[in-house]
Formats: C-alpha cells, structure tokens, sequence
C-alpha cells in the first residue's frame, strides 16, 4: 500500500496538494481518490478513544462519542510515576484504537502546570519537565507500539485556558527551553511520536500555528522530528504563513479559504512549492503507514479494559495523610458520605470526554469490598449539578457552592453513630474545564460546611478527594486521613476500595506541589494575563523549583506520596567522582522496604549546582523508578546521569552549558525527603564568554586569567588584592581615577588583547 511518496506527488496537482494540508472533515485526513490516496481517522485522547457518531455535523462535541475505556486523567496518571504503566496503558489504548478505525490517537498533553487554576490540568502531567517528558514518551511507545499514531500535544507553552486562542506568552529563552520545551523535547527524542499538534496560543508575539522557529527550527532541526505537524482544532492564522513556518496539516478542515490562500502564495511566489511538497510528504507518510495498519475486525476485551482501569488508578491515587485510620478494618459501622461517592467525577470536560464503557460507583464498590461484617451507611452531603461541563461548561453557579442544610444535618448524624467516616468532596465539572480557568483553589463551599459538620461529629475520617488539580485544605488538620484520587476514570470506585481497605497499597506520589493557598503560587501575580498578554514572569522558578528556593512550605511537596509501609533509602554510590561534561555519572540508590507489608516506592534522584554563577533551583528532578519491596526487602536502582543532568540553557551561546565544578546528587522519596546525598565534580569546556569593552568592570577583568596578569603587571598584586568592592565595580573608562596611566589608549589595548 505504501507508495513511492516522491512519485505520487509528482504527480498530484497543486489543488490536489493544497487540498491535501487540511483535514476533510473534524476527524479525518483528505482523500485523492484519482490517485488512491487514503483518509485516516484521528480521534481525542488522551486518556480514551472518543470517536463521534458520525452526526459530527452539530459541532465538535455535539453528541455523546461511541464507549471507550475511560483511564485515569494525566493528573492521576502522573502520580504513578511509572513509565512502564504508561507504556502498558499506551498499548490498551493503541488496541482501542484499533477496534474504531482509529489511526491517530490525539494525546498526549504534556503542557507544563505553570498554575494550579489552568483549567485543564487535570488533562496535563505535571509541574517538571522531566517527569511530563518521561510519562509522555511511555505512553507515545505504547500506543505506537500498535501502529497508531500520537499527537504530542499543545507545542508549546500553552498554559492557561483564558484567551487560549489568542493569547500571546511572554517567556524568556532560557524558561522556554529549561522548562517549556523540555517536556516535549524528551518525548520527540525517546518515542518519535507521529504528529504534534502546535498550541493555539502565540508565543513571543507569533501564533504557534505560523512560528517557523517553534515548528521548524526547533523541532525538526534540533531535535529531529519526523512525523508531521498538525494544528489544534481552529488554531490556523493564515493558512501560506502556517505552511512556510512548517505547520503541515489544518484541523479541522480549513476549506476553500485556506486551499486558495495555498495555491495563490504558491503562484505568487511566497510558498515555494518544494515546502508545500514537503507538507504534503509528511502527511502521506503517516497515512500510508495508518492505512496500512488498519486492522479489520480487531477488537478488545472491555471487562479486561476495565479491570486495568482499576489496577492502573491503583497506581496513581496518592495518600496524602494517614495518621492509622487507614486501612479500613472491615467490621463496625461505616458511615460514606458525599454525592460523589454515588456520582464520582472520574474525568475533566471538553475534547477528552469519553462515554465509559462502564462506571464503577465508590458507594457500591465499598460495600462490596467490606463484605457482610460491616455496615454501610451513605448521605448524599450536598447537591451535584445536573449539567456536564463537557461542553466547556457554562458559568452557572455550581449547587455543590450551596451549603444544604438538611443534607449536612443527616451526614452529621450518620457520622456521629459510625465508627469512622469516608467523605467523598472534590471539584464539579464545571470548576474546572477545557476552555475556562478557575478562579480559585476552595473546594465547594457545600462540601466545606459539610466536612466541619462532619467533623465534630466523627474522630475518624477519611476524606477522598476527587479534583483534576490543587484544591486547599484548611480542614486538614481535623481529619485523620486523606486520598487523593484525582480524576481516576471509570473505575474510580474499584480502585478507591481497594485502597480504603488495604487490598491495594498506595504508591502515588504528587507530580505537582499543593501550595498552601494560590497566592504563594509564582504565577499568582501574572496568571491569566491581561490584554491578550501572558508574561512568564516567575522564570524557570515554579512549581518546587519556585517553593524551595523562596522557602515557602507548600501544603504537600513535589513528589510526595504516603504508604502503608515505610522506606529507609540506606546507600549511595557513583561510579566515579569526577566527570567531563561530555561523559556520565552512575548513581546508584539503595532503598529498603521496612514496614509490615509490601509496598511500591519511586525512588526521586535530584541534581543541585553547589555553585552557579546563573541563578538555579535548589534542585531539579532528573531521575526517577519505581521499585516494589516486599517487608525487610531492600534493592538497589540505578541512574545514570549526563550531560543535561547538569546543564543549564546559556542565552549568550544559545545551547546548554555546564558550568564547571561541585554538583551535589541527592536521593529520597519526595523532593522534600532527599537523606542521601553524593558530590561530584563535572569539569566542563565551557568558558562564560565575555566581551570586554571600555565599560567592563575591573572585576570583570579581573575575573579573566589574562585580564588579571595584565591588571597586576600594571598595578602590582598587591594593590589588586586589596581593591575594596567599590572599585571592582567600576567600568574601565574611570580606572583612571585609580590608575592615571590607563587611559582611553592604554584600555582599549587592554580590551583588544582580551578579546583576541
Ligand atoms: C481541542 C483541544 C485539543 C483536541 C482538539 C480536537 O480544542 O485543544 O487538545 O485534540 O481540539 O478535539
């Protein structure tokens, strides 16, 4: 089937190939039928395969899509920490794919949590790069380990829903590329996606959709990509612009507008047709290769779906507190409160909205799970709302906001005569959405006065929280545990049983910091924009990056996770102590499983610059693995580290630098609980460069091995050494002051002999 590309465009005409750079439809590729050229179907991700029915006429989301296996959100999946989990769901995912006539699965998303009240954070990884980077590309494995391909998606730095289609952010290089970047520049590298899909938003004054520099440049120059790149849904500016800039496909179809603003750039000139050619040859080699790999007939096992559902949420629910209440003992009373342990929130709203194939309800599965010797009560606690926001929600006020009192009375009461309590609270759709922002962090304020009604009626309760991002906990200290099961997808409730019981121990950790209240968060200041402006201002510093370094206590850190064991992290070693920036270091962690019973641990492996003459976070994630450790297990892990372990994105020589000296390697289980630490030195070629001029400073010159021997020839060693700070900073054009033979001549001597 797959035909010599080459050939085949030579003979396409330029209406055919213009027509080719658009979709046909929402969801499919255009066909040449003169020259047997296929459509494929691609369909959202991430996290489950919502085809439409084919009545897509209404509109994007205007009928409810065929039944899918719904997983896990990314906010959850992240927490797993594992990229094997990732890989595995990316294969179940890939197998669904199949069974709809599906080529293209468009996901992952891997933007980076800039701030907690993003909208879609819930459809997002986390606030590091590297950890984002490293789920995104086991997943991309995964699904294209079946032959469908993948979108990573939305390049880049689109993080915020406000103006999302307009909006222009603001970010300075080294942010771009340190943290913006990163995250899809490891997914690109390890998995070879076969598309991206560019942002809607501009970046640096220019839409994505038409950013040559973003598109071109970057992802294929340096980087190597070799899929083709697709726009989001309606982010096409000007069609010729997007296809020069290296924009080679428009979703959804951009019609008779866009094919003759293609056709004229190309006769007037402005599109060489050897770019559109270009375009054109990267979409039919993904089509050819999804054509091919349509399998007719295939289909899945949904209960076999669905059971991973539950084992894979197992893995990224996350104990946030745990003072003995948990697990639950299965006899006494056992009162469940909270409409959501009827009607869980298992996924976000917008384009990733999937029709579950089946959903398990928490209130259910509970009492399955605790069996005959106990008995369940439930209250309903507060009101849901009717409307679902996966139609990017409206702004009605949500009822959960609305305290009931009558619900509150009779949850109190059940409280009261249980021996403990599970209360089910979280965010309602409409909270938070593709499409809008929140405007806080509160849970509802129903649920708020809900829970103090509760807890002075119970000294044992549990809270599990349902929310696709932070929520504050001012309530915190007066309940004895909490699990965060974040969006867990359709069997939710199966996987917050097994862990209420203790069948399953939980191992998530937090890929994003809860800060204690969003005005500690970097961005509070800045965050949506104003005037279609998103000014990155923070920098590099946010998320732990940000926390750590202003010292600011986060309510629960970075890569934070309780058990139902403990861990003792007993060794570290390197295979050796000193490196080139061009060579790598082994780090090997040794962890041990001290606790009753069996357990999964990620292991977390931070670099920190003992000395930088940039500013750096206290330290940045660049290594990580999940080990699982019977009682008194231990075993040993290991990483190793190279150059980017250490490097930093230097604006003067535009590439990643090391600067030469002490790196400290730290090792633990959350970036708060790092007790093992190991020091390396990593020599490096890189040399600031400086280019001296008359308004350098003597410090400047100073600095310079050669400045300092023509200095001291001049003035003595003597009298350098006891020049008082003052003086350092003076600009070469008044050392005169100091030293009356070193006029304007004699400097730019000096500065000519220095930059040679
Ligand atoms: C949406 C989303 C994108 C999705 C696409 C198709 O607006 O931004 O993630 O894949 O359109 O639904």
């Amino acid at each position: 089937m797959r035909k010599d590309i080459e050939k085949l465009i030579s003979e396409m005409t330029l209406e055919e190939k213009a027509g080719l750079c658009s979709g046909i439809d929402s969801w499919h590729t255009m066909p040449v039928n003169r020259l047997q050229i296929p459509s494929i179907m691609m369909t959202d991700g991430p996290h489950g395969v919502r085809k439409e029915r084919d009545d897509t006429e209404k509109g994007l989301l205007s009928t409810p899509s065929y039944p899918a296996t719904c997983f896990p959100t990314a906010s959850a999946l992240a927490c797993s920490w594992d990229t094997e989990l990732m890989r595995k769901l990316g294969e179940t995912l890939g197998d669904e794919c199949l069974a709809s006539g599906v080529s293209i699965l468009l996901g992952p998303g891997v933007n980076i949590k800039r701030s907690p009240l993003c909208g879609r954070n819930f459809e997002y990884y986390s606030e590091d790069p590297f950890l984002a980077g490293k789920l995104a590309a086991g997943l991309i494995n995964g699904v294209q380990s079946k032959g469908v391909g993948t979108s990573l998606k939305h390049f880049a730095a689109n993080n915020q829903e406000t103006q999302r289609l307009t909006t222009d952010t603001i970010v300075d290089e080294r942010t771009l590329r340190e943290i913006y970047l990163t995250n899809f520049e490891i997914p690109v590298k390890e998995a070879r996606p076969w598309t991206v899909m560019c942002a809607y938003n501009k970046l640096n004054g220019e839409y994505c959709s038409e950013n040559k520099r973003l598109l071109t440049d970057i992802l294929r120059g340096e980087w190597g990509f070799d899929g083709f790149v697709m726009s989001d849904w309606g982010a096409v500016n000007e069609r010729d612009d997007g296809v020069l800039a290296g924009l080679d496909l428009e979703m959804p179809s951009g019609g008779e507008d866009s094919l003759n603003k293609i056709v004229a750039a190309v006769k007037s000139g402005k599109l060489p047709e050897s770019t559109l050619d270009a375009a054109v040859g990267h979409i039919l080699e993904k089509v050819f290769e999804g054509t091919e790999n349509i399998r007719k007939n295939a289909a899945y096992d949904k209960q076999e779906h669905h059971e991973l559902a539950r084992s894979i949420a197992g893995e990224c629910m996350v104990l946030l507190k745990n003072d003995g209440v948990l697990p639950l003992e299965r006899k006494g009373t056992l009162a469940v409160i909270g409409a959501f342990a009827e009607k869980p929130r298992f996924q976000g709203g917008g384009s990733s909205h999937i029709t579950p194939t089946v959903l398990s309800i928490p209130l259910d599965e509970i009492k399955k799970s605790a069996g005959g010797g106990v008995t369940v009560t439930y209250c309903e606690g507060y009101r849901l709302d009717e409307e679902q926001a996966d139609d990017f929600g409206t702004g009605f006020e949500s009822l959960s906001d609305i305290p009931d009192e009558k619900l509150i009375a009779e949850a109190a009461e059940a409280a009261a005569k249980a021996d403990k309590t599970v209360v089910f609270l979280g965010l309602p759709d409409i909270f938070e959405s593709e499409g809008y922002d929140r405007t806080h962090m509160r849970l509802p304020l129903g649920q708020l006065e809900l829970l103090d009604a509760v807890a002075k009626k119970s000294k044992n309760i549990v809270v599990v929280l349902m929310n696709g991002s932070p929520v504050e906990m001012p309530w915190l200290e007066s309940v004895n545990g909490v699990l965060e099961a974040y969006l867990g997808g359709q069997a939710v409730g199966g996987a917050v049983a097994d862990i209420l019981f203790g069948d399953v121990n939980p191992s998530g950790k937090l890929a994003e910091t809860f800060p204690m209240k969003i005005s500690d968060n970097p961005s509070y200041l800045y965050f949506p924009g104003m005037r279609n402006k998103a000014e990155y201002r923070e920098g590099i510093f946010i998320g732990y990056r940000y926390y750590e370094k202003k010292q600011i206590a986060p309510l629960f850190p970075f890569g934070f996770g309780l058990s139902y064991t403990t861990f003792a992290y007993t060794g570290i070693e390197t295979d050796c102590n000193e490196i080139d920036d061009d060579g790598a270091v082994t780090v090997k962690v040794t962890v041990k499983n001290t606790g009753r019973v069996a357990g999964k641990e990620t292991v977390q492996v931070y670099v920190r610059d003992v000395l930088s003459t940039v500013p750096r976070p206290e330290k940045e994630l660049k290594g990580f693995t999940k080990v699982s450790l019977e009682p008194g297990e231990e075993k040993t892990v290991s990483f190793a580290l190279g150059k980017r372990a250490f490097a930093f994105w230097d604006e003067e020589t535009n590439d990643w630098q090391v600067e030469a000296g002490e790196f400290e390697i730290l090792a633990g289980g959350s970036s708060a609980e790092t007790p093992l630490r190991k020091t390396v030195i990593v020599n490096s070629s890189y040399v600031k460069k400086v280019h001296f001029t008359r308004n350098s400073t003597i410090g400047d010159v100073l600095a310079d091995t050669v400045g300092y021997g023509i200095l001291a020839e001049i003035a003595g060693e003597e009298l350098i050494k006891s020049l008082p700070p003052f003086v350092l900073q003076l600009p070469l054009r008044s050392i005169h002051m100091h030293m009356p033979e070193m006029n304007d001549e004699a400097i730019a001597g000096l500065t000519d002999v220095l930059n040679s």
